[in-house]
């Protein structure tokens, strides 16, 4: 019996598919087809696959050419599977002639001619408009947005909004977009904004653009208020419009694998979370000199109380800060302390104090350590009681790792809701309302809410 294999992801399945898979029956008696996993196929830059993967291995089976059906989780895994299951021929579409020549040894390698004019790349296209997106803000984090976007398929950026129309002309020249001096005029050239504006200006953003019926994602901390988020998220619900709050942590498939450990019961039942996260930031930047909204804790703590509010919840019994202040009164660097009945977490960051920035998960029967920078998360280790027994687990982050927020962004859009268990609603609600009980505490709620609300 002569066995054959194939790998895809083939998703939207379409006739290119069908060719493949009937060809590849026909070059033997039994077909063995791998299909990718969500997963990995972001890892290898796959971002907007729509199928699920139940629905990809069910069209596969629906073919009728599958004898039996596999699931392809890592890149190291074909030459294991030929040898495991004694493959004679390893076939794949033209597209990828030459880069599976190395498995000539284990055995016979067939390049089958790929079919014109189809892709799933071409059918995600048509079936999911490009969504236009404009930035508003011109800072740092929004020269990333503009290459991470540029990997995902299906969004394009064209517009920059900023009050002081020459940074935004200076933006727009650089990245080729247009900037716009009206909002209105600004928002009329987009489908979506993605705001990175000062945190404060958060809350007026989003409300104007949901006015203007713009799908919204806004950069950490969304806002800095519990019941302006739970408004704005129920406005925007109202509208049938997305609202995504871009932690980009969440987002990344590191952290989502860390989560689903943690929560998997190998460590026991979660006691105590530790998550550190310290940048040493030039003494005259905006951050440590805007006396309202600048400090630690708001450019930093939705990073550090995310694994906290993600796996312990955001029923806490008790929340306290403790803070070390600069001459101006903002915080250098601050812990937040969440008591739960029975589990506990710390989140401590610094913009003018160093430390190691670990994440640390304790569990009755073990520990989660990521080092830093563990808020981009590729590497962690799982440990035991015995020293020795340690488990690895390692993910990719590519870039500067927005692509995966974009691409969630993006899914929500065209109406799949897969990715919002990573933030949810909820969360983004317990991070403002953690975000306001600090600004209570230091003093500085009143201005924060005040010039947060529009009349
Ligand atoms: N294939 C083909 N003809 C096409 C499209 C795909 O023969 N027009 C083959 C690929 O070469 C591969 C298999 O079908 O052997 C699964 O490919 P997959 O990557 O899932 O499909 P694509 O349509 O190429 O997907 P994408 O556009 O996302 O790369």
């Amino acid at each position: 019996m002569t066995k054959v294999i194939t790998y895809g992801t083939f998703d939207l399945f379409h006739e290119g598919h069908y060719r493949l898979l009937q060809r590849a029956k026909e070059l033997g008696d039994y077909l063995i087809v791998g299909v990718t996993t969500e997963e990995y196929d972001q890892t290898r830059g796959k971002l907007n696959v729509m199928d699920s993967l139940m629905t990809r291995i069910e069209n596969v089976k629906k073919s009728g050419f599958a004898d039996e059906v596999l699931i392809e989780s890592s890149p190291g895994q074909k030459a294991l599977d030929i040898q495991k299951y004694q493959v004679d021929i390893f076939t794949v579409g033209s597209d990828w002639v030459g880069q599976f020549d190395y498995l000539n040894e284990y055995c016979k390698v067939i390049y089958l001619e790929r079919t014109k004019n189809i892709s799933s790349t071409i059918l995600r296209a048509q079936k999911a408009s490009i969504q236009r997106i404009g930035i508003i803000g011109t800072g740092r984090i929004a020269e990333r947005f503009i290459p991470e976007a540029k990997l995902v398929s299906g969004i394009n950026t064209e517009a920059v909004y900023n009050p002081h129309l020459e940074s935004a002309k200076r933006f727009a020249k650089k990245w080729e977009i247009d900037a716009y001096e009206s909002l209105d005029e600004f928002y009329d050239a987009v489908d979506a904004v993605y705001i990175a504006s000062p945190h404060e200006t958060h809350y007026q953003y989003i409300q104007s653009a949901l006015r203007h019926k713009k799908h919204v994602l806004c950069e950490k901390p969304m806002v800095l208020a519990r019941s302006q988020a739970q408004e704005l998220f129920e406005y925007a619900k109202e509208q049938g419009l997305i609202l995504f709050e871009g932690i980009k942590t969440a987002y990344c498939p590191g952290f989502t694998k860390l989560l689903g450990i943690a929560c998997s019961g190998m460590i026991g039942t979660i006691r105590n979370i530790e998550a550190c996260f310290t940048k040493l930031e030039n003494p005259l930047s905006r951050e440590l000199t805007d006396v309202k909204y600048g400090g630690s804790f708001t450019e930093l703590g939705s990073y550090v109380m995310l694994p906290i509010l993600k796996i312990l919840g955001s029923q806490f019994q008790e929340l306290r800060f403790d803070s070390i202040k600069g001459e101006n009164g903002l915080d250098l660097f601050t812990k937040a302390y969440f008591t739960y009945g029975e589990g506990m977490g710390t989140a401590t960051c610094g913009l003018g104090v160093k430390s190691e920035g670990r994440l640390v998960i304790s569990g009755t029967l073990g520990y989660i350590v990521v080092e830093a920078p563990w808020w981009k998360t590729a590497y962690f280790e799982v440990h035991h009681e015995d020293p020795r027994d340690v488990e690895k687990f390692s993910e990719r982050f590519l870039g500067d790792g927005l692509r995966y927020e974009i691409s969630d962004f993006l899914s929500m859009i065209n109406g799949s809701s897969r990715s919002e268990y990573k933030l949810t609603r909820g969360d983004s609600v317990a991070l403002a309302g953690v975000m306001e009980k600090f600004l209570e505490t230091e003093g500085r709620e009143m201005n924060a809410v005040m010039e947060g609300q529009v009349k």
